[in-house]
């Protein structure tokens, strides 16, 4: 009998085992070595190659508990990565590693080896440029979210899907991390250096005008079930190479409201140009790209998003053009209100980001935690006004 009937933690040897029984990837007489090469906190990622060919895949295995704090989670995020990485295979070619299998007994999404592209958030701190990242990451955004909404397709359909992708454990955890607990710390697990308490209990914990927008944007995000979402689409889920770029890890999916999706690549963004300002001159080729990559992003998303959308719309109501500019309206309101709430979780919460952590001197990362938490209110509270990616950039600038 199979050993693989029934769900276990995998190591190297059993992945290298199920490789051989349940793949036809790999050639008969393939000499096949595995390596763990997760970095993340949740699940196990396990690369497997054949020594002769040097032909590799990846097998990503969920866990029932956390990898970092072996706390339980429902392992029905390994189905939703599989089924949403297949989707947007489809709506986004290239864009996403190709899936090989999906294993619902061991929770296992095989797919492509992208060890070839480099973490977007890595390489930002090397200041390495990427020419190709906006016009990418705005087809994945626009042809992976508009296809997904009930004013394209069948309503009923749509709903069907709403179910399909209600992915409560891990919904509850952005709920708390990103809208909840860096404005009211009720579980007590925020970290905030010395010098900087003062400044976040005045600008954050007893700002009530910011606190009720962010509840508002909370209501939004657990309440507009408009597109199937990426749910996690922060630099370290985005991979680059200079002529490709690569989406993974979509286990936080669930139908939300678009600007989720586009505002978490906007702030992740910026914490790199903060990084980029404290440890460098604020003028450089580096922080030029990333402010032009940054007003790219918002202008090509919105000359593909209405491109794409009057071609594929089928509402009648939703076809006026009225009706389409309110649309759009409202998901770069929502852009920009979670661009800021990404940006200020990221600085205060417990699930901190190396380009801030990574500020050795205790003053430079001040300077950049008060530039990135009053850019990021700025965000918020303006987020109705901002449309453009100028206005975006000029925010930021008028916070350094
Ligand atoms: N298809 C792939 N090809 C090559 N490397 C990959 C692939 N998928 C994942 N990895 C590597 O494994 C790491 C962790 O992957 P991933 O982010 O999907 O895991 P995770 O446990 O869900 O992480 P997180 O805690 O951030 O949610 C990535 O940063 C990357 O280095
Ligand atoms: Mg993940």
């Amino acid at each position: 009998m199979s050993r693989f009937n029934k769900h276990f933690k995998m190591e190297c040897n059993d992945v290298i085992a199920y490789v051989k029984e349940k793949l036809t990837i790999f050639k008969q007489d393939a000499i096949l070595e595995a390596e763990e090469i997760g970095d993340g906190n949740i699940n196990y990622v396990f690369r497997v190659w054949d020594r002769k060919t040097k032909q590799s895949i990846v097998i990503k295995q969920a866990d029932k508990l956390l990898r970092s704090s072996l706390r339980p989670l429902d392992v029905d995020r390994n189905r939703i990565e599989a089924e949403v990485l297949m989707l947007e295979g489809k709506l986004a070619p290239r864009l996403v590693p190709c899936i090989y299998k999906y294993d619902s007994v061991m929770c296992i999404v095989v797919m492509e080896d992208i060890s070839d592209h480099s973490n977007l958030r890595k390489v930002l701190l090397e200041r390495k440029i990427f020419p190709k990242f906006a016009d990418d990451i705005t087809t994945f955004l626009v042809n992976t979210l508009l296809p997904t909404t009930d004013i394209v397709m069948d309503s009923s359909e749509k709903k069907d899907n709403v179910k399909k992708y209600i992915n409560k454990e891990l919904c509850k955890i952005t709920e708390d991390l990103v809208f909840t607990e860096p404005y009211i710390d009720y579980k007590g697990r925020n970290i905030i250096l010395e010098d900087s308490i003062d400044f976040v209990r005045k600008e954050l914990y007893e700002d009530k005008d910011l606190i009720l927008e962010v509840g508002k944007l909370k209501n939004n995000f657990m309440n507009n079930a408009q597109a199937l979402l990426h749910g996690d689409l922060h630099s370290g889920s985005i991979f680059v190479r200079e002529d490709s770029t690569k989406v993974i890890d979509p286990e936080f999916a669930f139908y939300g409201p678009m600007g989720y999706d586009l505002g978490n690549v906007i702030g992740n963004l910026f914490i790199a140009w903060a990084n980029a300002v404290v440890t460098n001159k604020i003028q450089d080729e580096f922080t030029n790209w990333i402010a032009k990559t940054i007003e790219d992003i918002i202008t090509l998303f919105t000359h593909k998003f209405i491109k794409h959308y009057k071609e594929i719309v089928t509402d009648v109501m939703a076809k006026e053009e009225y009706y389409m500019n309110w649309y759009l309206n409202t998901i770069l309101s929502d852009t920009a209100g979670i661009a800021g709430c990404e940006i200020i979780r990221r600085v205060v919460g417990d699930t901190k980001v190396i380009d801030v952590t990574s500020i050795k001197d205790i003053d430079k990362r001040v300077k950049a935690e008060r530039m990135l938490i009053l850019t990021g209110k700025s965000f918020i509270m303006n987020r109705d006004k901002i449309v453009l990616g100028k206005q975006f950039t000029e925010i930021f600038k008028m916070n350094l």
